[in-house]
């Protein structure tokens, strides 16, 4: 049987990293087979490039990120997404297609009709390997920053500033709304335990559960 493929998305601070993790122990408590990775990363190389492309001391266009990112994703669904969901796992992942549909497009400038250059480079380095679910843990900017500020190091897109943390924002929501059926919105801005309780309302709704 075939697994699941989720994806967890939204802007910095969300709290993504904390519930991927509460979802993989609570979906295994189920009897599960549940992989957890994140982008970029999740194979060596792709570990790499994620050292090169979160550097904010490195000067990089647009374009020469949107290809590292995809670079390092094509190797993480040939490596490990795609194997693990042929294998009948659940993988959670922290971030996928739709962060560079926002941070290299949405938030970028562009309009959700000016995404097809992205949408097509991504579909060929993923060979259209999608997540049937997308949670995108969404809250306001101001509330959500209290949390990443208290994390400390501030990678490329973190020291951009509300403005652009109110533009990501935007962005996801705007991806949600044109795909419903894929997408899911989660209230990020409560307790950790509600916001558990939503994001695993959403995953076994898909499950059929
Ligand atoms: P990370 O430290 O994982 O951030 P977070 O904990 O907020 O998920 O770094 C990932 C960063 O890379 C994040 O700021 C989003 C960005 N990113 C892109 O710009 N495009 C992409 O395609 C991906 C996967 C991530």
């Amino acid at each position: 049987m075939e697994g699941l493929f989720i994806t967890f998305e939204g802007p910095d601070g969300g709290g993504k990293t904390t519930q991927i993790h509460k979802a993989a122990v609570a979906l295994r408590a189920q009897g599960y087979e549940v992989v957890e990775s994140r982008e970029p990363g999740g194979t060596s190389l792709a570990e790499e490039v994620r050292q090169l492309v979160l550097s904010a001391e490195l000067p990089l266009t647009n374009t020469t990120q949107t290809l590292l990112f995809l670079a390092a994703r094509s190797e993480h669904v040939d490596k490990l997404l795609r194997p693990a969901v042929r294998a009948g796992k659940i993988v959670l992942c922290d971030r996928f297609c739709d962060s560079t549909f926002v941070y290299q497009g949405l938030a970028n400038g562009l309009k959700l009709e000016e995404l097809s250059e992205l949408r097509q480079l991504n579909a060929a380095a993923t060979e259209g390997f999608m997540p049937a679910l997308t949670l995108v843990l969404d809250g306001r900017p101001e509330v959500l920053a209290k949390r990443r500020d208290a994390r400390g190091v501030k990678d490329r897109f973190e020291i951009k500033g509300l403005e652009f943390q109110q533009a990501l924002r935007n962005g996801f929501l705007t991806l949600a709304q044109a795909e419903p059926t894929r997408f899911a919105v989660i209230n990020a801005e409560g307790s950790e335990d509600e916001v558990h309780a939503a994001i695993m309302k959403a995953i076994l709704a898909k499950l059929g559960k």
